[in-house]
Formats: C-alpha cells, structure tokens, sequence
C-alpha cells in the first residue's frame, strides 16, 4: 500500500510539534533528573492548570441526570446558542445577530476547520507569527494557499505589506489576543484590518480563543461586534473556562449564507456537539457573576506569572522581549544567543536544543511561521510561579 492512494492534503498534515516535544521531554526528563535531581520546567503546553469550575461540572451533571442524552439539535442546542447570544452581547458588545447566525462546534478547533474548509484551495492571508495549527493542520488539511504577512520585530502591523497580500484573497485570519506573543489587537488595528478586507472582499475569520485572557485592565475588542457582514468570529471555552477537555466551541457570522453551510459541515463530521456538554456550556455563559469571578481569579494568576516573567526575560542582557498583553505565552528572540554561523535545521533548534540541555521546555519559532526562526514560545499557563523562577535561572544559564 503507497500513500498516494489517500488523501494528499491529509497526509501533508502535520501532528503539532508540542506533541513531539512533549515526548521529547519525557524521554529526556529521567536523565535530567538523575543527572541534576530536578524536574524539567514545562513552558511548551497550551493546557490549563485551574480545574473547571464546580457549577459547570454540576450543570453537565443535570443534564445527565435528567436524561438529555439524545442526539443533539443540527448547528447547537437552543439553551447552548441563547447563552452565546447573551454572552455576545455582554461581553462582546455585538448585537442584530439571532441563532441563526450561530453554529456550536467542538471547541475552536472545529470552528476554525470548518471556516478554513469553507475557503477550501483558496487565497488566505495572516499574519506571521501564527498559531502553529493554522500552518500545521488547518491550511494543509484544506489545501489552503496561505500567505504569512510578517509583523515587525514590535508585533505592529505594515498595513502596505498586508493591502498587498490581500489582493484575490478570499480570506485573512486573524487571532486575537495572538498565540504565540500575546498581541492584543487594539480597536482602531482590527477595525484597520477589517477595512482593509471589505476593499478585498476578503472574508475575516477572527480567532478569539483568549478574549478572555486579557491584562492590566485592558479589554479585548471582537471584531464581531462590527458591522461588516463577512465576518466569522469563532470562540472556545477552552480557555475561558479552564475546559479544554470538553471541546466545547462556538462560531458567529452576520452572513447569512455561512452557518446554513457550516451546519452541513458540523453535521457531515460529527452530527452536533454532545447535547449534555451543551448545557453546562450554557451555564458557563449564562452565570454571568460566576463566571466573571472564575476569569478575574484566574486572569490575576496569570498576570502575576507574566509580570514574574517579564521581570527575569527582560533583565537578560541581549534579549528582545515585549510584555503580553493577552494569552498566555511569551514569545522572545534569541538571535543574539546564536553564533552567526548557524544556520538552517540547526538555527532553528539551537536554542530550543540548549535548553532542552538544561531542563526547560519550549516550542521552536518555526513552528509559528516563516521568521521567527530565532524566537522561542514560552507558556506560562500550566507553570507555578517556583517554576518560573526554577525556569528563568536555567533560561540565563543559555544566554552567555
Ligand atoms: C490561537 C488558538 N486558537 C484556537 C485554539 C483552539 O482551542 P480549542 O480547540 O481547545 O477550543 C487554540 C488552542 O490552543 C489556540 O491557541
């Protein structure tokens, strides 16, 4: 049997390189630990280390309980998609859409396959760096033609390069706040770049998994809540709600064609989300107060990493990095810890390499797009501020 007999896009797409490093580690990690009497220190993971919240699980419970086991209503449960339109409106500011312009998806990532396939071969256009699902899974599996726009060595925008790369795009992606370097997009660069698509006609599909992972009182601004018609904003609880077990997603569009043709693609893949998890979904958007204290309780956590983490990255001499705004990642540039006469494969894990040598876990810049070659992610969603200080000493000992 050759693999040219199956599905050419399937086979160019790519496990996400954090499992492999992930295995990496654990083979690696007894050594390191015989060697040195320590753990590794684990920056490479998008997991959550807060556990869902006790109202959410009792909801799902309920729902069990009283027998709402069957198969699920096409695009969503009504209970699942009112609470989305409450909470649209609430914490999004977006308002004029109804159920009909939702469809609820297992997790993001089945929101984002579904908006990547509704362009499939097409033009698409984002910005670089990108999450790595994006170029690892989403473009590959739907044979995507996707054009990376850098953002400058600040994370701002070149407006020229990006009027340029949307000419014949169907589609430009855009996350916000951004995996991997925490950019969170202000009003006037989204609506910038929503312009920007409307002259195209491109479609914008907005990738807001971390809205709610926002710092210093900022507030992120969903581009759902503009008027543009051809818009696809697709949301997750993952985050939100420390529920990335559930897979538990929801996407919104004011077009009025789109949820009729994403509801044939959710229907033809899985046939709907399980209809219990739908209740406790809508729990989790509908008790406001709960919630809110849930995220600030969680977001204060999170900060107080970041700033622990900001302080040691920034007081490395020859380290470039910029302060997260959103998410929870940070995303410096090493090049000034690299001989000059590296290049390539080796560039590309040199730093990730060394680090690995000293018990830390990190994903590689290529992941995440065509130049950041000598960035590294570092995520501080699952690690205790010991960790990060554990971390931040064997990060030093690298950058001589
Ligand atoms: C940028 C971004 N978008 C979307 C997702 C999707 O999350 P989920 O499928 O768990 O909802 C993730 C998960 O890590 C992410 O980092």
């Amino acid at each position: 049997m050759t693999d040219h007999q199956f599905s050419e896009n399937l086979l160019n797409v790519r496990m996400s390189p954090i499992v492999s490093i992930s295995e990496e580690v654990r083979k690696l990690a007894p050594e390191y630990k015989s060697k040195t009497g320590k753990d590794f220190v684990l920056f490479q993971r998008g997991e959550i280390d807060f556990p869902t919240p006790q109202y959410i699980v009792d909801a799902a419970k309920n729902a069990l309980d009283k027998g709402i086991t069957k198969y699920p209503k096409s695009g969503g449960e009504d209970v699942f998609k009112e609470a989305i339109l409450y909470k649209l409106n609430y914490f999004n500011h977006t308002t004029g859409v109804d159920k009909n312009n939702i469809v609820c998806t297992y997790g993001g990532q089945e929101s984002l396959e579904l908006s990547f396939k509704l362009f499939q071969g097409k033009k698409g256009v984002g910005f670089a760096p990108c999450w790595s699902c994006v170029l690892e899974n989403f473009v590959p599996y739907c044979g995507t033609d996707f054009h990376q726009i850098p953002l400058s060595e600040d994370f701002s925008i070149d407006y020229d390069l990006l009027d340029k790369a949307l000419k014949g795009a169907s589609f430009f992606y855009l996350n916000t706040p951004q995996n991997p370097t925490g950019k969170l997009f202000t009003k006037k660069e989204v609506t910038a770049i929503v312009d920007l698509c409307a002259k195209h006609g491109a479609f914008v599909i907005s990738d807001e998994a971390y809205e709610a992972v926002v710092f210093d009182e900022e507030k992120h601004f969903s581009p759902a809540s503009l008027e543009y018609e051809n818009i696809i904003s697709t949301f997750t609880l993952s985050k939100t709600f420390s529920m990335t077990g559930w897979r538990l997603g929801y996407l919104v569009t004011r077009n009025k064609q789109i949820p009729n043709l994403l509801k044939l693609g959710n229907y033809t893949q899985t046939a709907g989300v399980t209809t219990f998890l739908q209740y406790a979904a809508a729990e989790a958007l509908n008790n406001k107060d709960e919630s809110q204290k849930t995220i600030n309780a969680m977001v204060a956590e999170y900060q107080k990493r970041r700033d622990i983490f900001y302080d040691g990255l920034i007081s490395i001499d020859g380290l470039s990095v910029t302060k997260p705004k959103g998410g929870f990642y940070f995303f410096p540039d090493f090049h000034n810890f690299i001989p000059k006469n590296v290049s390539g494969d080796e560039r590309k894990l040199y730093i990730y390499k060394h680090l690995l040598n000293e018990g830390v876990a990190s994903v590689y810049g290529s992941c995440f797009g065509n130049y950041f070659d000598d960035y590294v992610r570092f995520s501080f969603s699952t690690t205790p501020v010991e960790s990060i200080l554990d971390g931040l000493d064997r990060i030093k000992k690298i950058c001589i």
